[in-house]
This record gives structure tokens, sequence and C-alpha cells, in this order.
């Protein structure tokens, strides 16, 4: 099927939910994609910081093989042995006290919301502007932005708004109500947003004077992305509650909270595919290859590279890690032409995102910059 029937198929059959890119991807092996023709693009997005080793890696597809011989499904009634090395691993690469296992980043969300109501007895959750943490109405009461959000109000009551990376505002907003604050390290979709040194910790020392719990979204930052496993390891501080997923399962759906701030009793939270053994031991894997092979290291390495390169450029670029945001005159098309030079990215208005899988080398930097630097600007 080529591009134009795959569209025409699409406008006929499927929701009208995404704006899509002109490109139908059939496969991909490590740094690069390819098309229904078979053109080859490098991968400089990673399915929105998904696919931490890139594409097809050989222990991602071993572990899919094996696994799914051995078992594939069988719910929570039972107990399975990859959900629990996966709640064992969370919790030593955090430092937190327990895990819940899901199957997005929005469900992780939807988790730190019930754990933080449950916790405090509180309704409250101060969340920041332009903050983006998913669209279940849960999620969705936390995100900010009135095209997300209008189409489908009412949505939780007790929910303020913030201005981010201001602790003021923050203060200004907390009552005796407020059970929690919800923040991401950096906030991605917002387009790359970087607070100040110092305003992780000063959240934290602010929602402890005021006995509050702190939430932090690391849905995109988590995993090695930013230089270190988890974002907040850059700062020393240890939030109460994590909200994980994307580069998790490198690919496969999966996602995780993580928490330190009592429990669950049996029935008030679960769902079906929750832990499912085939989801969890792919992440285990992909977790594991990321220690292994010191994944955050390189992110550091290969995002200070690429980050020096853009602002040689003269580019307003910011990031940290494999997490970068290049100001661009306009935004899709500069993702359109990149498109035309064989390169993927993505775009959240006139910033340019750059999220490449954590197994980027030099080489794959250097070819983006000479793609990025035949365009117009
Ligand atoms: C910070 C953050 N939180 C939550 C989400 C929602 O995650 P998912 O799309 O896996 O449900 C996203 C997705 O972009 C995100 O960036």
């Amino acid at each position: 099927m080529d591009l134009r029937k795959i569209q025409e198929t699409e406008e006929r059959y499927y929701a009208n939910t995404f704006s899509r890119l002109p490109v139908a991807i059939t496969r991909g092996e490590g740094m690069y994609v390819y098309d229904v023709e078979d053109r080859r693009y490098l991968d400089m997005f990673a399915g929105i910081a998904v696919d931490s080793l890139g594409h097809s890696h050989p222990e991602v597809v071993s572990t899919i093989r094996k696994q799914s011989g051995l078992l594939m499904h069988t719910s929570n009634w039972y107990y399975t042995l990859p959900q629990l090395r996966l709640a064992q691993l969370l919790v030593k690469l955090t430092g937190l006290e327990k895990a819940f296992i899901t199957n997005d980043g929005t469900e992780a969300v939807e988790t730190a919301i019930k754990l933080a109501r449950k916790a405090t007895g509180k309704k409250e959750i101060i969340a920041m502007k332009n903050a983006f943490h998913g669209r279940t109405l849960g999620a969705l009461s936390l995100t900010w932005g009135e095209k997300y959000r209008k189409p489908f109000m009412p949505l939780l009551p007790g929910i303020k708004f913030a201005e981010y990376n201001d602790v003021d505002a923050l203060r200004e907003k907390i009552t005796g109500e407020t059970a929690a604050v919800i923040v991401e390290p950096i906030q991605g979709e917002a387009g790359v947003i970087i607070p100040d040194d110092g305003y992780l910790e000063e959240v934290r020392e602010i929602t402890v004077e005021k006995n509050i719990l702190l939430i932090l979204d690391e849905v995109q930052t988590g995993f090695g992305r930013t230089g270190e496993m988890f974002a907040f390891q850059h700062s020393g501080i240890k939030p109460d509650i994590i909200c994980l997923a994307k580069g998790m399962g490198g690919g496969f759906p999966i996602g995780a909270t993580v928490f330190d701030c009592g429990d669950f009793k049996p029935g008030e939270h679960g769902g079906t595919f929750i832990g499912n053994p085939l989801a969890c031991e792919v992440a285990n894997t992909v977790i594991n290859v990321i220690v292994r092979e010191r994944l955050a290291e390189n992110a550091s390495r290969m995002g200070d590279y690429l980050l020096n390169e853009l602002k040689k450029r003269g580019m307003g670029a910011r990031g940290r890690g494999l997490m970068v945001g290049v100001e661009v005159e306009d935004g899709k098309r500069t993702v359109l032409d990149l498109i035309e030079k064989g390169v993927l990215t993505i775009y959240s208005g006139n910033t340019l995102r750059i999220l490449p899988p954590l197994i980027i080398e030099r080489k794959h930097v250097d070819e983006f910059l000479t793609a990025f630097d035949s365009l117009k600007h």
C-alpha cells in the first residue's frame, strides 16, 4: 500500500485523533527505521523518547521470543516472576519502597493521584502550567492546555496550576487541603523546558515543610534519557512518588508508579493487563541493558556534543542528556524538511524536539547535523 492509500484508509476507518507526519514506517534496526518504500530514516525521536535501545535490539527480540514461548499472560489472580523481578529492580534503582506496574505513563499518573488521595485523605493537587501528564480524565485534570481539556469538562475538582520554575507561585497555591504537588523534572511536551538549578530541591523543601507529597512525573525523563537513570538524581532529592513509562520498555507498552507513602489494599487498584509477564520481562531486559551498557552516561556525552554543536551554529538550543529542544522559525516545517533529508524528529510549536535512542553514537549525531545544516534556516 502506498502512502496516499494508507492516508485514505486511515481517514475512513480510524478515529481522527492523530495529526500524522507523512511517513508510514514498516521496520527498524538500531538507529534507523524504514518506510513502505524501504526508504531509510535516522531516528532522532525514538517514538517520543521510548525506543531507548533503538529498534530490534537483539536482547529485546530474544526476550520477547523466549518469554512469549513461556507465558504471555495470566492476570493478577496468580503470582508471576517477571513482575516481581521488575518491582525489585525499580525499588532498587529509585530508592523508594514499593512499585506498581502499569500499561503506560497515563496509568502511572492515575495511580499516583489515587495514592496521593489515599495517603493524605485530601483532594487538592497542584500541577504546573504547561504540564503534560496524559489524557484520561484524572491525568487530563493535571494537564495544562485548553485544547486538551475544554471538550471534556468537568475534570477532577481541587486541581490548581502554579507557574513552572517559580517556588513562590507554588507556595501561594498550597492550602491545608493540598495532598500533593506533581512536577516534570523537565517539561517535555511543553517543548523541553528546563527549570533553574535548585528548583526541584526547593520544591522538595516546601513539600516537606508543608507535609505534602511530591510526585515526580519522570515518564519522559526516566531511564537514562537526561544523563542519570532518573532526572531527580541530578538534584539529590528523594520524591514520594515517581511516575515512569516510555523508555522503560524500549517500545513495549509498560509503565510504573514507584512510591514511598503507604500502600493500597487489595482491590483498591489493579487491571487485567497490569504487570503482564511479557511486558515485565522486556522491561527487565531493557533496564538491565541500560545499566550494563552505561547508556545514561552515553546520553550525557552525546547530548552535550549535540547541544554544543547546535549552539556553535548560533541556534537557541537547550537540553539535558538526550532531551534537546531547538528554537526554529517553524517547528512543523523543520520536521517536514528533515523528513525529506531522511531524519525523523518531532516538534512542540516552534521547538524542534530531539530525543534519539540512548544507543546513539557520534557518527549519528554528525549525520543529523549534516541534514540540519543543509536546511534553509
Ligand atoms: C511527562 C509525561 N507524563 C505522562 C505522559 C503520558 O504517558 P503515555 O502517553 O505513556 O500514557 C507523557 C506522554 O507524553 C509525558 O510526557
